[in-house]
């Protein structure tokens, strides 16, 4: 599983940025609030797991002043590329697990987007655990998932999958609670999206979501065909786009 995971975004990564950064505004109102809910300070050594191109540490480095690089960690080199020379961030090619494995006390603050749902259940629970090693005391991680339903415009088959596999933030609650972190709350984060359609089609069209790497070319052709079909009189597709993001604060 995690090398087709690798392999996804291996292909993805020079279009990724393209795909996924879908205006500098929701870029900047995701990360404040990674800053406010982290409780971002200058002197705080902050790991991005699962940071891909890193589009929200080089954000966050906008909006802060580090004494530290942040920790941009990533199970495909492909994705860090961009990242390699960068002056304040510190890319390392690596699965989550091992990382936070070889960590004890190091990080203030830790936030992970779009990543877990890549995780099973039993390696979820071993990164909640190497997780807690990783943060020092009184640092706090922040899990940021889509929600387990989401409002995409995407062709119903893509939207159920997505319903039937989604991580729900209940079990993230859970196990960072049973891990030992205290104050685990989960905080909903809305934003409207507004694409123009064709931007859209060509997103499904590169299979954007990794779900979407489940269907053959042809099924993702007569997806895309439900889609057009859909929205036919409508240029510009609006829909929330809504995230949880579960704090948990380790407090011994
Ligand atoms: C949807 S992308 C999110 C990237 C970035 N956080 C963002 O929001 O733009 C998921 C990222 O998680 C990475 N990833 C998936 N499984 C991983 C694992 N076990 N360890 C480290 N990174 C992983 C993928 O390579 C990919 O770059």
């Amino acid at each position: 599983m995690i090398e087709n995971v690798k392999k996804h975004y291996d292909s993805l990564s020079k279009i990724y940025d393209d795909l996924w950064f879908y205006s500098s505004d929701f870029v900047s109102f995701m990360t404040d609030h990674i800053y406010q809910k982290l409780e971002l300070k200058p002197t705080d050594k902050i790991l991005d797991l699962g940071a891909g191109t890193g589009i929200y540490s080089k954000d966050i480095l906008k909006k802060i002043k580090l004494q530290q690089s942040i920790s941009c960690v990533d199970l495909s080199n492909e994705m860090l590329k961009s990242l390699k020379n960068h002056p304040s961030i510190e890319a390392f090619h690596s699965d989550a697990i091992s990382f936070c494995r070889s960590k004890n006390d190091e990080f203030d603050k830790v936030f992970s987007k779009e990543m877990f749902h890549h995780l099973n259940i039993s390696e979820r629970d071993i990164l909640y655990k190497a997780l807690f090693q990783a943060v020092k005391k009184d640092g706090i991680v922040g899990i940021l998932q889509l929600t387990p339903t989401i409002e995409y415009p995407l062709f119903q088959d893509a939207l159920d999958y997505f319903e039937q596999n989604q991580i729900h933030y209940k079990d993230i609650e859970k196990g960072l609670v049973d891990t030992g972190f205290s104050d685990v709350k989960t905080l909903f984060i809305s934003y409207p999206l507004e694409i123009e359609k064709g931007k859209y089609l060509n997103m499904i069209a590169n299979r954007y979501m990794s779900l979407l790497s489940n269907y053959s070319d042809e099924e993702l052709f007569l997806g895309t065909e439900q889609v057009k079909e859909k929205y036919k009189n409508e240029p510009t597709l609006k829909f929330e786009d809504t995230f949880v993001m579960v704090i948990g604060r380790k407090t011994k």
